[in-house]
């Protein structure tokens, strides 16, 4: 047996058997990493040091707990944000700490670096990436690149222009459904996961339509739960041309994305089923996997289909031939679609993108409707005048069908719909992982490694931002006084690189319906005070209740 001499250690010579070397290199190497590590830390927690932090609950927890998703962690977070107006720092457990930027002057160095400086955090959106794929919203580097460039004239108005048709169309169904009974349809929520309780699908889906239920004089419904519905409805339209009818009949499909988004919150709250393995063991697991197979089943259905349609040659001369007859739908923009190189996309990338349009699409703009007519039910005399400029828009047209050119011509409308976004924006909040060291205007340094949260909500909420801000005053966005603040003041739809590619496409069907509805109801509060509930959007726990009355 060979023998090492480590005199010249100190050691005396020891039998070197193998083993023996592969620990001590295995020993050094772990050191290596230790102190490697311990260094980091210590030397982020310096660096970290200029970044004011509110008291931690002890040194284990750090700040854990402080802000939970309900209506108390929403008035913690404003009274944060009012005494630490820049931003603070917080730790999740003894070595884990994130930044929570809520000034625009802040935020500006973060938000617009560049995506691969100050890439997202997949902590929020992890557990849907076997639904979505790499799609837009998670993919990352010269993919997510490449696919931005391709995806951007998806958004160009003159694709987004025939879909007025389809937001008019989708938004008459839910206040007049023409073809069926109150009770001619079963029960909907045969797919949905026990203990939704923002979506119960009771009332809508024992059939009635808004102007049935308020038959009687008026009706109390949950708005999350009605627009949620008519929000899947055009989507499923303006991405696949396809009508499920799902306003007013189950549709699986439909169904199946609204167990998904459902199971994704649920799982968040669930520490130990943060686990893949531990959680694909339970039903809610074994769910997930179901829907997940159905919305994808679907979708490769329907990309196959408008495969084996398209001519062999000439696909851009046929589709832009469609585009002249018929409205192109994201598909057919996505079959189209080429890089720089003429690469087009694959079956597996239409998908992700298809899927992606359809999850990050239904709830947010519901979210956003659902807060916008809560303000305007609480404040009748704005809701007046939002219903006096359509009235006037629309006065000698008939039908009464909100056009392309009309959303220039709704300013008032506009207005409410941006402060009730400041106030209730969708996407509370966003993250990004810093990988590079990035400086502050103020010579401050965010070091590399540290997670940033960009806190939408927390900027919209900022006294040192927004004066009073937690009063409703659309005038905040009145052009005159908009001059004066940062255009960061205001992130609903984010900023920079990584910002909503679906923006206009929202804008143009939340006024859709927001213009049809005050044309045709009033709305009014319910007797209980909605609180706020922050999952991957902002809802209201046990959903957003509001009365509406049919004018006549
Ligand atoms: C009121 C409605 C909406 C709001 C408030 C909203 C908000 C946002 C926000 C804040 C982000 C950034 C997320 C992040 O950085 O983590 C985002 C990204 C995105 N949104 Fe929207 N969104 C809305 C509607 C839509 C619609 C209708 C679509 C598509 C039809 C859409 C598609 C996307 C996509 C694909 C991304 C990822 C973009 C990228 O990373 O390149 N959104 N949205």
């Amino acid at each position: 047996m060979s023998q090492l001499s480590l005199s010249w250690l100190g050691l005396w010579p020891v039998a070197a058997s193998p083993w023996l070397l592969l620990l001590l290199v295995g020993a050094s190497w772990l050191l290596a990493h230790v102190l490697a590590w311990t260094y980091a830390f210590y030397d982020n927690c310096r660096r970290l040091r200029c970044f004011p932090q509110p008291p931690r609950r002890n040194w284990f927890w750090g700040h854990q707990g402080m802000v939970n998703p309900t209506e108390e962690g929403m008035r913690v977070l404003t009274q944060l944000v009012a005494t630490y107006p820049q931003g603070f720092k917080v730790w999740m457990g003894p070595i884990s700490p994130l930044l929570s930027l809520c000034h625009p002057d802040i935020i500006r160095s973060v938000i617009n670096a560049s995506a691969a400086i100050a890439p997202k955090d997949k902590f929020f959106y992890s557990f849907l990436e076997p639904w979505l794929g790499d799609g837009l919203l998670l993919s990352a580097g010269d993919k997510w690149s490449r696919h931005r460039r391709m995806l951007t004239p998806a958004f160009h108005f003159n694709i987004l222009k025939p879909y007025m048709k389809i937001f008019n169309e989708s938004v008459n169904i839910m206040h007049v459904w023409p073809h069926l009974g109150p009770l001619d349809v079963p029960p909907y929520d045969c797919l949905l996961p026990e203990g939704a309780p923002w979506f119960t699908m009771q009332a809508g889906f024992q059939g009635a339509k808004w102007q049935l239920l308020a038959s009687e004089g008026s009706a109390c419904l949950d708005m999350f739960e009605h627009i949620s519905l008519m929000t899947l409805d055009s989507l499923q339209k303006c991405v696949f041309s396809f009508d499920s009818h799902c306003q007013e009949k189950p549709s699986e499909y439909i169904a199946a994305i609204l167990e998904l988004s459902a199971l994704v919150s649920k799982r968040h709250h669930e520490i130990l089923l943060h686990i893949d393995f531990l959680y694909y063991l339970t039903p809610d697991g074994q769910r997930f996997r179901r829907a997940c197979r159905l919305v994808h089943d679907f979708t490769d259905a329907v990309i196959q289909e408008r495969r084996r349609t398209l001519p062999s040659q000439g696909v851009d001369d046929f589709l832009q031939a469609k585009a002249k007859s018929k409205t192109l739908d994201f598909i057919d923009v996505l079959l189209l679609s080429k890089d720089e190189d003429g690469k087009k996309l694959s079956d597996e990338d239409i998908r992700a993108e298809a899927d992606t349009f359809m999850f990050e699409g239904h709830d947010t703009t519901a979210s956003g409707l659902s807060w916008v007519l809560y303000h305007l039910a609480k404040h009748p005399e704005y809701q007046e005048r939002c219903r006096q400029e359509v009235q006037e828009l629309l006065k000698d047209r008939e039908p009464k069908e909100i056009e392309w050119d009309d959303l220039a011509h709704l300013p008032f409308l506009t207005m409410c719909m941006k402060e009730s976004l400041r106030l209730h924006p969708p996407v509370p909040v966003i993250s990004r992982h810093v990988t590079q060291d990035i400086v502050l205007p103020d010579g401050r340094v965010i070091p590399k490694g540290i997670i940033c949260l960009i806190s939408v909500f927390g900027t919209h909420h900022n006294p040192a931002v927004w004066p009073d801000p937690e009063v409703y005053d659309p005038f905040r966005f009145d052009p005159e006084n908009i001059k004066e603040r940062s255009p960061l003041a205001f992130i609903p739809f984010s900023a920079g690189p990584r910002n909503c590619i679906g923006q206009t496409f929202a804008m143009a069907e939340m006024k859709v319906v927001l213009a049809l509805t005050l044309l045709r109801f009033r709305v009014l509060p319910d007797h209980t005070e909605p609180r706020r509930k922050p999952e991957l959007v902002l809802r209201a726990e046990g959903g957003l209740w509001l009365r509406v009355e049919p004018l006549s």
